[in-house]
């Protein structure tokens, strides 16, 4: 009789500008999972599969949203997206959003999400973006984990952030600088619009 051997599931991270092969299957098949497995981005419960597909696809025709996917051995079980500001929004050129970030229950655990974090960080460093930001239900312990352990700073509370089961829930915001210079220039930038708060 064989003994069966350990696997060490190798975990990749890609921005996805297309889907190929079993791509969007997979990925809503993904993003499905975690809904079930409580959420954690917008839908309570999974939409059905054509209204879930057209959704990805719609994501791709964005031109603000940039769109990240784990895969673990090969398959999609993981995604992010990071959305950027829009052309008219001057005022906030410097900063972007983490949005509806998931993986699936069965390749949680693995690294996928921290890898993929990683990755929208450096791709908002890329386009010039020196601030993440982004809010989070407050039941999402795994996920306060895992961005408070990447430097997300919490600089808020919503008190009516998200309804689910019709119990009213709390939704904290964070963000994190995307380099020591950003912080320090925007820090000095504040002290100098605002004297009084200065030590
Ligand atoms: C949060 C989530 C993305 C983590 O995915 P994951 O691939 O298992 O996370 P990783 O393996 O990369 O772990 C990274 C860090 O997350 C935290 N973390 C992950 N699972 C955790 C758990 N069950 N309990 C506490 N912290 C946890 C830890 O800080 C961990 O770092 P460590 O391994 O050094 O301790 C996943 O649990 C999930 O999809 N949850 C539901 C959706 C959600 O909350 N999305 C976030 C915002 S919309």
């Amino acid at each position: 009789m064989g003994v069966a051997s350990a696997h060490t599931p190798s975990i990749s991270v890609e921005r996805l500008t297309k889907f190929e092969h079993n791509d969007l299957g997979d990925l809503s098949d993904a993003a499905d999972a975690a809904i079930e497995a409580g959420g954690g981005f917008g839908w309570v419960k999974p939409p059905p599969r054509h209204v879930f597909e057209a959704y990805w696809k719609g994501v791709l025709l964005v031109p603000e949203r940039v769109l990240f996917v784990g895969r673990l051995d090969g398959a999609i079980a993981a995604a992010a997206q990071l959305v950027l500001p829009t052309r008219n929004n001057e005022a906030q050129a410097f900063s972007a959003q983490l949005m509806h970030h998931f993986v699936a229950p069965w390749a949680r655990g693995h690294g996928l999400a921290k890898l993929v974090t990683l990755a929208v960080e450096q791709a908002g460093r890329d386009k010039g973006i020196s601030m993440i930001n982004l809010d989070i239900r407050e039941t999402q312990i795994a996920a306060i984990q895992l961005y408070e352990g990447l430097g997300y700073t919490r600089w808020g509370v919503h008190p009516h952030y998200a309804k689910v089961d019709g119990r009213m829930i709390r939704g904290f915001y964070y963000h994190k600088f995307l380099s020591p210079e950003a912080e320090a220039d925007s820090l000095s930038e504040t002290a100098q619009m605002n004297p009084g708060d200065a030590p």
